[in-house]
């Protein structure tokens, strides 16, 4: 287990790598401290050898988004010159898979970090939004680009350009999220899931997740080929003999990544 102001991250034997924004009294705002700490967290998930990261939030919100008091003297000099909220997307460049287990606020920069999970789980009482416009600026970290690849463009507009938050009844119905479970049950909801995936093969997963991406980047026929590819080297590894030895002699596979 490590702690810093912000954050604190755990990674278990199972491969369960957890790591929770932790600045309860501002609802988990995003400050710059708390950007440089998430970037060198990652950075120890990567060298831990984790195989599955669950990000969540303490207290009553994943994360109400970009820590306001902080940005408000901010001049475009200041944001451009530190290319300002860039290493927030190294979650989004994680090679291993990642859940988000989104309790209470996810608004603003803390929907866009929650929208680059691959596997978003939300609690009953969670609520999403990109509320930025009533700031007087946009969303920085993916919500006009993300929020349209998952909801649509009806939807998105109709979020951004609103600011509206959406519950978490309907953040499943517009695929925001793959999951509701009740409040109290969405970090092992998260967790179960997560150990689930770091029983199967890492390289499996890992090829799943980037044909899964592929998708948003390129063409069709682009992608089906990147899949292919992929399906095929997965044949070069001990996992797929293992994989269908035990499902044919009716067993549980147990996979080493070899
Ligand atoms: C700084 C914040 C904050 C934020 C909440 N707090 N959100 N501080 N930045 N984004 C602080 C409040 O000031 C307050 O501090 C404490 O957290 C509790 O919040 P309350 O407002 O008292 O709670 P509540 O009445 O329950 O309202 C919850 C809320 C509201 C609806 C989530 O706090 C809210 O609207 N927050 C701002 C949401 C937002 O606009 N997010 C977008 C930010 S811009 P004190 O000291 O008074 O107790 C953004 C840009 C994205 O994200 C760019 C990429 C990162």
């Amino acid at each position: 287990m490590s702690s810093s102001d912000t954050l604190t991250l755990t990674v278990d034997d199972d491969g369960v790598a957890q790591l929770t924004l932790n600045r309860p009294a501002a609802l988990n705002a995003l400050n710059t401290t708390m950007m440089t700490e998430f970037s060198a967290a990652l950075r120890q998930v990567t060298d831990s050898g984790a195989r599955v990261l669950v990000l969540t939030g303490a207290g009553r919100a994943f994360a109400a988004g970009a820590d306001i008091a902080e940005m408000r003297d901010r001049t475009f000099g200041d944001m451009t010159d530190s290319n300002h909220l860039a290493a927030w997307e190294e979650l989004a460049d994680l090679r291993i898979p990642t859940i988000g287990a989104v309790n209470g606020f996810a608004l603003g920069g803390g929907c866009e970090i929650a929208m680059m999970c691959d596997i978003l789980i939300a609690g009953a009482g969670a609520s999403f939004g990109q509320p930025e416009i009533g700031l007087g600026i946009i969303p920085g970290i993916g919500g006009t680009q993300r929020l349209t690849r998952l909801v649509g463009k009806a939807q998105a507009m109709d979020l951004i350009l609103t600011g509206r938050r959406v519950d978490a009844a309907e953040a499943l119905r517009i695929g925001l999220v793959s999951r509701v479970v009740p409040d109290d049950d969405v970090l092992e909801e998260a967790l179960v899931v997560a150990r689930q995936i770091a029983g199967f093969s890492g390289r499996a997963a890992r090829a799943a997740k980037e044909c899964v991406l592929r998708a948003d980047q390129t063409t069709l026929s682009e992608g089906l080929l990147f899949e292919r590819r992929w399906f095929h080297s997965l044949f070069a590894f001990d996992d797929q003999t293992e994989g269908m030895t035990a499902f044919l002699d009716k067993r549980p596979a147990r996979f080493t990544d070899g």
